[in-house]
């Protein structure tokens, strides 16, 4: 088994299942792995989950930062599902970032239990601790609407040669000036905004492209989505939205050969229910016209676990920014970004971005 040095920035609860689902597959038995375990790629390039050791970590909320790692990813107001009772010690402790645009104001206007409290440590050098650290791959978890905070982690990954896993939706990966500095700078990036292995993205997509591929010719849709976890509630600041809808609608726009009029698509995150804690639910409806004109109505309800439901794609993800730095490819990595991320540099269809990532990966397509 091969290693990889991970860094994480933002200890929220999509790193928490992150680190559970790892310290999960280390304990798993050999017969448990080999009957795949809900992932979607066990081995990749010879990299499997349990390769992955984080090396550095840095949050702003006085609750995980000075914290060893397994202690911080359990913290409040993190309220994922426990997957394991605890994590083995990481050796990492958390380290005081940048804050910028990370935290919302409206946050201080919610019980500390819920929200985000931020600590008075000074931040630290972040090019430093990642070049000490060795890190090679950065993952990103960062709140919606941290424009600044974003753009400062990847100047950081620039600086410091590590490759970046951007999961949420500012545009990094998909924005040529930025694609373009990582290409300069030899260093790979998969993004942008992570597309849940299956959730109401995916789900809405391949329905969209159905309907399109079966004559349907799909009049109106909308997404409506409901959590209680604190990226539903750093989202009922709607000013910090804009580039979540754009990433979630362009997600589904782009199956349909001609996109919906803008009055007709509304998909985006609907309300915070703070009992559902990490529990997403989505209402999808879907207006069509089949045969002749006559209309037909589909209604869809599903229920998730909202932050596991990215894990096992974010591990993918990390992999094959690993494959690439192993094999000196840089700049954005299309297929993998087009596979797991919504808004990648080039969207296609689902089963195509599969195929590209297994050519990918057995070395038979260069990014
Ligand atoms: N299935 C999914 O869960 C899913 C899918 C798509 C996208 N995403 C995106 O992934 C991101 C992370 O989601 P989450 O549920 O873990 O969020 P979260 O709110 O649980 O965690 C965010 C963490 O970032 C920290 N933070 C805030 N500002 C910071 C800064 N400047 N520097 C360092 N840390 C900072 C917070 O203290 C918190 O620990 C969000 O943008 C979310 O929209 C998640």
């Amino acid at each position: 088994m091969k290693n990889l040095k991970l860094a994480i920035v933002g200890v929220g609860n999509c790193a928490s299942s992150l680190l559970q689902g790892i310290e999960y597959y280390k304990r798993a038995s050999a017969d448990e792995k080999s009957r795949h375990l809900g992932l979607m790629h066990y081995d990749v390039g010879g990299y499997l989950p349990e390769s992955l050791q984080v090396v550095a970590a840095f949050d702003v909320d006085k609750r995980k930062v000075g914290q060893t790692l397994e202690k911080a990813i359990f913290a409040q107001p993190n309220c994922t599902t426990r997957i394991v009772d605890e994590i083995s010690a990481t050796g990492v402790t958390v380290q005081m970032g940048h804050i910028l645009d990370g935290v919302s104001p409206h946050m201080a206007d919610y019980p500390e239990h819920r929200s985000f409290r931020v600590s008075d440590e000074k931040p630290v050098d972040v090019v430093k601790v990642l070049k000490d650290s060795g890190a090679e791959v950065l993952i990103c978890y960062l709140p919606v609407g941290s424009e600044e905070a974003v753009q400062f982690y990847a100047q950081a990954c620039l600086d410091a040669k590590v490759a970046m896993v951007n999961c949420m939706p500012v545009f990094i990966a998909s924005k040529k000036e930025w694609a373009d500095k990582f290409k300069a700078a030899g260093v790979p990036i998969v993004g942008d905004d992570i597309k849940s292995q299956l959730g109401a993205t995916i789900v809405h997509r391949v329905l969209t492209k159905t309907f399109s591929d079966r004559g349907i010719k799909l009049e109106r849709t909308y997404q409506l989505n409901t959590g209680g976890n604190t990226d539903f509630l750093n989202m009922l600041n709607h000013s910090r939205l804009k580039s979540k809808k754009i990433s979630k609608t362009a997600a589904v726009q782009s199956q349909l050969p001609v996109p919906l009029d803008p009055d007709n698509v509304h998909i985006g995150p609907s309300d915070y229910v703070p009992f559902q804690n990490d529990n997403k639910v989505c209402f999808l409806r879907m207006e069509g016209t089949g045969f002749a004109g006559v209309p037909l109505h589909l209604e869809m309800r599903l229920s998730v676990e909202d932050s596991p439901n990215s894990a096992g794609v974010a591990i993918d993800a990390i992999r094959c920014a690993k494959l690439a730095l192993d094999r000196k490819v840089s700049g954005p990595l299309y297929s993998i970004s087009s596979y797991t991320m919504k808004h990648p540099p080039i969207q296609v269809a689902d089963a195509e971005a599969h195929q590209n990532v297994e050519n990918f990966i057995a070395g038979k397509l260069e990014a």
